[in-house]
Parts: structure tokens; sequence; C-alpha cells
């Protein structure tokens, strides 16, 4: 008996391998936008990497102390010490410019591709019954991530990040009853104090990613019971057996080990090598430029990251006469643009599944074009929240066409009305116009998808144990 296979079956003997077999050759359904979520998890994965070897030298301390390193501006200054850390660990600390800014890059990509994969879940109706509980789990993520690069924002303590987190300070104290509550749970209190930095950073390297792998876990789960949808398919699939075009009780797909897990391991390094061209050739957060956090002083340009930027855009374009009392309690502009209306999308977000609700399990996701009502919502969507954003960088587009923000105002208010509504509209004309309604959606055999037999074909059943 071969050495490996000793091995193998001492393994084996302890958990249940051949079982573990069976397992691993299920059928994997084989689409190239089915891989954003990989994307995601592994960008996860690299921001928990590269953020171990960042704690390693980062110092959640507001107390100053004497910078000695290597920029050349501070030399023998008295800084707080978190901004003194991060000085180090990009000019200093051996591969410590590339890993943090892997870190940082790896953030941007991980809340891009966690859009990008509900857009497509979304626009292909992979949400619909039975998957609506993993819907609620990935819109729960989706917050935890954005939560996760906000609190990570503030850590370097510069002048810039400090005052675009102290934005989202003066909204949580802006919550009527529980605001100072919330306040404090979040920021340790005013803000900035001594205890916030060590507050931000006991949620960024503890509290949330826990949360974000705990959330991981069950949205794998809940995928492994119930199975990817599938790419409609173009006809019946000669595969190991003969499985019908509409037969939705058996998945057509790639066997999960080796097959997908090549396709996995090709998606692992894609994302590896992009972060680390993005590390090697493009500067994040410029620390030494920007200087560390200074109460007296406010920058020109107040920004939060991109991601953040539609919740930005409501808080700029909120009217004064929003703030009003309410049976003795205070509503501020700052409550309703920061959170309400924040919330109010969120909530849209959780419910869809509800509104669009199928009374029969879905097993095949649809192709965007045959769904007119439900594209044309999610094109209206983005198109909102597009339009917000760019709302939120008003100041910018007050310089770019020589205009002040009061100015601006009126318009985006104008535009956020009409723009989804238009956008949506014209989507709902095209695809109603475009088709006749009893054509079967667009398949493989149209173009529409990739054949699912793109590979050895390998029926396995929906749910049961046998590939
Ligand atoms: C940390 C964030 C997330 C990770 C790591 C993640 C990961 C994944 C992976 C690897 C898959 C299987 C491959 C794929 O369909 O792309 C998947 C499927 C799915 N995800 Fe996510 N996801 C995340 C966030 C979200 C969000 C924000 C939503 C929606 C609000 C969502 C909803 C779903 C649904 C419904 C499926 C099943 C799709 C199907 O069967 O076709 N996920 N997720």
């Amino acid at each position: 008996m071969g050495r490996l296979q000793r091995v193998y079956d001492w393994l084996d003997a302890r958990f249940d391998l051949d079982d573990a077999q069976t397992f691993l050759g299920k059928a994997f359904p084989a689409e190239d936008s089915f891989l954003l979520g990989e994307v995601a998890l592994f960008c996860f994965l690299v921001l928990v990497l590269t953020g171990v070897f960042l704690g390693f030298f980062f110092e959640p301390s507001t107390s100053d102390v004497e910078y000695e390193g290597s920029v050349a501006q501070y030399q023998g200054q008295e800084l707080p010490e978190a901004f003194v850390s991060v000085l180090n660990i990009t000019y200093d600390v051996p591969f410590g410019m590339l890993l943090r800014r892997m870190h940082h890059w790896a953030a941007h990509l991980f809340v891009a591709s966690i859009g990008l994969h509900m857009l497509r879940v979304f626009f292909q109706g992979a949400y619909r019954n039975p998957r609506e509980p993993n819907w609620l789990v990935g819109s729960g993520l989706a917050g935890l991530a954005m939560f996760a690069a906000y609190t990570g924002y503030a850590l370097p303590f510069d002048e810039f990040a400090s005052t675009a987190v102290g934005i989202g300070y003066n909204v949580a104290k802006s919550v009527p009853v529980v605001g100072e509550t919330l306040a404090y749970v979040v920021f340790g209190g005013e803000f900035p104090s001594s205890a916030t930095i060590p507050r931000l950073y006991f949620l960024h390297v503890l509290v949330l990613p826990l949360a974000i792998a705990a959330l991981i876990a069950v949205h794998m789960f809940i995928l492994v019971r119930q199975k990817h949808t599938e790419a409609e398919r173009g006809g019946d699939v000669e595969g190991r057996e003969r499985v019908a075009a509409d037969d939705d009780s058996v998945v057509v797909g790639l066997p999960a080990f080796p097959n997908q897990a090549a396709v996995s391991a090709v998606v692992f390094f894609l994302t590896l090598a992009t972060l680390s061209l993005l590390a090697g050739f493009l500067p994040v957060h410029n620390v030494a430029e920007y200087g560390p956090n200074d109460p007296a002083s406010t920058p020109d340009l107040i920004m939060p990251d991109w991601f953040l930027m539609w919740g930005y855009g409501f808080l700029k374009l909120i009217p004064s006469w929003m703030s009003f009392d309410l049976f003795g309690v205070h509503v501020s502009s700052e409550f309703v643009g920061g959170l309400v209306l924040p919330g109010l999308v969120f909530a849209g977000v959780f419910l869809w599944p509800f509104v669009d609700y199928e009374e029969e399990p879905t097993h095949f996701a649809a192709s965007p074009l045959a769904r007119p009502w439900q594209t044309a919502v999610g094109v209206a969507a983005v198109v909102f929240i597009m339009l917000a954003s760019i709302a939120g960088m008003d100041v910018i587009v007050a310089d770019v066409l020589g205009t002040s923000t009061a100015a601006l105002k009126p318009y985006f208010i104008g535009l956020l009305a009409v723009g989804p509504v238009l956008a949506g509209g014209i989507t709902y004309a095209a695809l109603t116009g475009l088709g006749d309604d009893d054509e079967p959606p667009p398949s493989a055999a149209d173009g529409g998808s990739p054949p699912p037999d793109r590979d050895q074909p390998k029926p396995g059943e929906r749910g049961g144990d046998a590939p």
C-alpha cells in the first residue's frame, strides 16, 4: 500500500472522506457571472491576512509620541500614536507600504464585487423562492462590509479621514432619544476623543470581521443546501444521463471538485494578481500629506469613500425644513438624510424578494430581458444611487461647472426625483416593446448564457446526495 493511500485511509477513518467525495462531486452550475461572489470571498480572505500583518504594527491610541521615522517633515514632532504607526507601516516597516495598499484595494474590491454580485443576483432573479433567505443574509453582508470599511477609514487618525468619519458621528448623535448612546457605542463618546480610535479599532478588527465571517458561513451553508440557480438550458442536455431542458429537479454543471475548484483557484489568483498590481502602482490615502487630526481646522474638501457617497448625497440634499419637533422629540434633517433615507433604501433591498414573490420554487436564473418590470426597477434603483452619489460630490461638480453648491441643489433634487423614473420607464418600454410575450426567454441557444454543458455535463439531484 502506497504511503499516500495510507494517509488517505487514516484520514478517511476519521473524517469519512468517501462521503466528502460524494459531496465534492456535486454539480456546480457554470456561469462566469457566478464568480463575482467568489471574488468577494477572496477579497475578504486577503483583507483578513493583510489586516493581521497591519495589526502587528498599528497602535490604536491618540496619545502623542515623538516621531522618529523617515518622513523628514515630521521628524521630532509630537504626534498621535495611531498616525505615527501608520507612517511607520508606510515608510519604515519592510513590505508595509505594499501590504497596506493591498488591504486598502482589497477593501474597495470587496465592496465593489459585493455590489456587482448583488446586481447579478437581482437582474437574474436568483433571489426568488427558495433563495430569499440568502438574499437577506447577503444584504446584511453588504451593510456590514460598508461599515467595516468605514471604521477602517478612521484608523490612521489623519486630518482628512477623521473629519470625514466625524460626519458619521454627527449622524449617530442625531438619532432621536438614543443618539447619545449610539454615539457612545460606536465612537466611544465625544468625537474625536481618546476613546474614539480604540473603539473603532475594536469594531474594525474584531466585531465586524467576526460578524462578516459568520454571515459568510451562513451564506455558503444555504448556497450548498439549495445549490446555485442554473442558466436556462438551450435544450435537453446529454451527459452521463439525459436531462430534459425544463427538469429543475436535476442540476447540470461542473463537478465541484476538481473542475469548479480549479476555476475557483484561477479566480483566487486573478483576484490576488489584480490587488497586487493595484497595490504596486496606485498609492492610497496619503497620510503624510494630510497630516494628523487637527480639531481646530477643517479640510477644504470632505468626502467619504465612494460606496458611502450616495448617503452623503442625501445629507447634502435634505432641506433644512426637515428639522422639526414631534411630540417633544427633536427630529433633525441630519437624522432624516443620514439614517432615515439610507435606512429606507436598505429596507427596500431587504424586502425585495417578498415584493417580487414567487409561490413556486424557481431553480433557473432568468434573463433580465425576459423580466421587464423587475429589470426596470433595478435600472431605476441603480440610476437613483448614482445620482445621489453625484450629489454627494456637489463641491466638485460646482467647481467644474463654475457655480455654487446652493445653485445646484434644486437641480439635483429634481434629477433625483425624475431621473430614476425616466430610466425605469425607458427600460420597461424597451423591454416590453422588444419581444413577443409568447416567446421563450433568451437562452444558451440564443447566446443569452453560456451552454450548461461546456465541459462534461454532470447531472446531480437537487438537494440530494448523489452527483
Ligand atoms: C461578503 C459578501 C458576499 C459574499 C462573500 C458572497 C458570496 C457568494 C458566493 C461565492 C455565491 C455563489 C457564487 C455566485 O452566485 O456568485 C453566492 C450566491 C448568492 N448570493 Fe452572495 N455573497 C455576498 C453578498 C451577497 C449579497 C449582498 C447578496 C444580495 C443582497 C447576495 C445574495 C446571494 C444569493 C441570492 C446567492 C444565490 C445565487 C444563485 O443561486 O444563483 N450575496 N454568494
